[in-house]
């Protein structure tokens, strides 16, 4: 039995999909805790593209897949996404896709008032995916959301919809001046997918537990990523969910004794969208260049990715956050064509040198990166399947990065297909 959890180790977007969709062909059960449609996560296999938003990667392998009580979820999303991958031949029966009833559903307000929020914001926006996640988990934390299991007492449901949309109509044409939402229009919509979702609703904390007695292997899929976390991020240009490892237990509903290992998503530089500090941003041609080389656009909203180079003070940092016992490194193939890459291994602010990430956005925002210079190995690395076979450079590369993170490297990842992968170490 072997349970492992898979986060993001920078701000999203690391390829946690490519990762768990690998490992899971050696899972029993692949979870998601956190987040909601907000993330992206793109599989290939054999050149054969997937995007799930909601939908555990591990779907492709024809595991078991569990939306946990940590996620939010839109259900009209969930729908498509099920009709989706099914027409493509992936069985989505309520035998291999299980929800938790105790998840919180995404409603029209939530929504709108995202994007509400973000339009009054103007420059100061956070740059949200405006999939109604912030709002969603506020309801949760105020004790006004609505859960799944409402779904089986419609009375119920529709008696906290009509109760809380009066609040909600309020704040969305007295605050934001903007239009309101038909109360019972919107009841009569989920009254119909509820119907829909009904079959997959269950105890999904009951079900892994089950999996975890008989000795199966789970996966917990992270999203987003660990600077992106509520807690630890870049507050508040944050998601609104904790998004490191400790929450695969509460987002899950396991206990922190059935983890035996968990594996950050790193990218070979670094990616950002939206709004937000980053330190090692690029704005030059090299900065381009990568954008490019990387395909560098948003699974979910389109928006292109800003990138940077590698910014160890996160890795360190995300290192200590989840405590990771190894890294994935994807995307390494990108950095094929420069002379040179850099490694930032500290900060600079007033003078000062900074080891670990600070908490003022103020101060991130004027810190300066601390470069090592490394010389690139100018060759296509993507049909390389074995360490050893990789240039001297790229070996010396992951070397360092190993060395600064003090964290064993044992996938990485040289294009996007699950072909494109050398496994240095069996994790489960
Ligand atoms: P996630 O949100 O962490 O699952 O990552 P995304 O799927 O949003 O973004 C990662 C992107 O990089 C996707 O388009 C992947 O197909 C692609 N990708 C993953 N690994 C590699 C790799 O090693 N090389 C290249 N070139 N692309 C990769
Ligand atoms: P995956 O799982 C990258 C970012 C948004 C925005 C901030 C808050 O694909 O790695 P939200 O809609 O969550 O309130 O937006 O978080 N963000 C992501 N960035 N990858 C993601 O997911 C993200 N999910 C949210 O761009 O800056
Ligand atoms: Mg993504």
């Amino acid at each position: 039995m072997s349970n492992i959890v898979i986060v993001g180790t920078q701000w999203g977007d690391e390829g946690k999909g490519k990762v768990v969709d690998l490992l899971a062909e050696k899972a029993d059960h692949v979870v998601r805790f956190q987040g909601g449609n907000n993330a992206g996560h793109t599989m290939i296999v054999e050149g054969e593209q997937f995007i799930s938003h909601l939908i555990p990667s591990g779907i492709i392998q024809k595991k078991v897949c569990y939306i946990g009580n940590g996620v939010v979820v839109d259900p009209t999303v969930l729908l498509e996404e099920i009709d989706t991958l099914s027409s493509r031949g992936i069985d989505l029966s309520p035998k291999m896709l299980r929800l938790s009833e105790k998840a919180h559903v995404i409603m029209p307000y939530h929504k709108s008032i995202d994007n509400a929020r973000e339009l009054k914001k103007g420059d100061k926006k956070i740059g949200t995916t405006g999939r109604g996640i912030g709002p969603c988990y506020e309801d949760k934390a105020t004790r006004r959301g609505i859960r799944f299991c409402d779904f089986k007492e419609m009375d119920l449901f529709k008696e906290k919809v009509r109760s809380i949309m009066e609040e909600k109509n309020f704040y969305l044409e007295k605050f934001f001046g903007t239009d309101t939402l038909d109360t019972e229009a919107i009841i009569d919509e989920y009254v119909e997918i509820a119907k829909k979702l009904l079959p997959y609703i269950t105890d999904t904390s009951v079900e892994v537990g089950d999996g975890i007695k008989k000795g199966d292997n789970v996966l917990f899929e992270g999203a987003q990523g660990t600077h992106l976390d509520i807690e630890h991020g870049t507050y508040p240009y944050v998601t609104s969910s904790s998004t490191v490892s400790g929450n695969a237990c509460c987002g899950s509903g396991v206990g922190p004794k059935d983890i035996h290992g968990v594996v950050g998503i790193v990218k070979a530089y670094t990616t950002r969208v939206g709004e937000g500090p980053f330190v090692t941003e690029l704005f030059d041609e090299i900065g381009t260049a990568i954008q490019k080389k990387g395909a560098e656009f948003g699974a979910t909203t389109g928006r292109k990715r800003r990138c940077g180079w590698f910014d160890m003070v996160i890795l360190r940092n995300s290192a200590r956050l989840n405590g990771l016992t190894d890294l994935a490194i994807t995307k390494l193939d990108v950095l094929d064509d420069l002379k040179e890459i850099k490694i930032c291994t500290s900060y600079k602010y007033n003078g000062e040198s900074i080891e670990n990430f600070p908490a003022s956005i103020k101060t991130l925002e004027n810190c300066e990166p601390v470069y090592e210079t490394m010389p690139g190995w100018e060759e296509d690395i993507t049909g390389v399947r074995k360490f050893e076979d990789l240039p001297e450079n790229a070996q010396k590369y992951l070397k360092r990065l190993e060395e600064l993170s003090e964290t064993r490297i044992s996938i990485v990842s040289v294009g996007p297909d699950r072909e494109e992968t050398m496994v240095l170490n069996d994790l489960m």
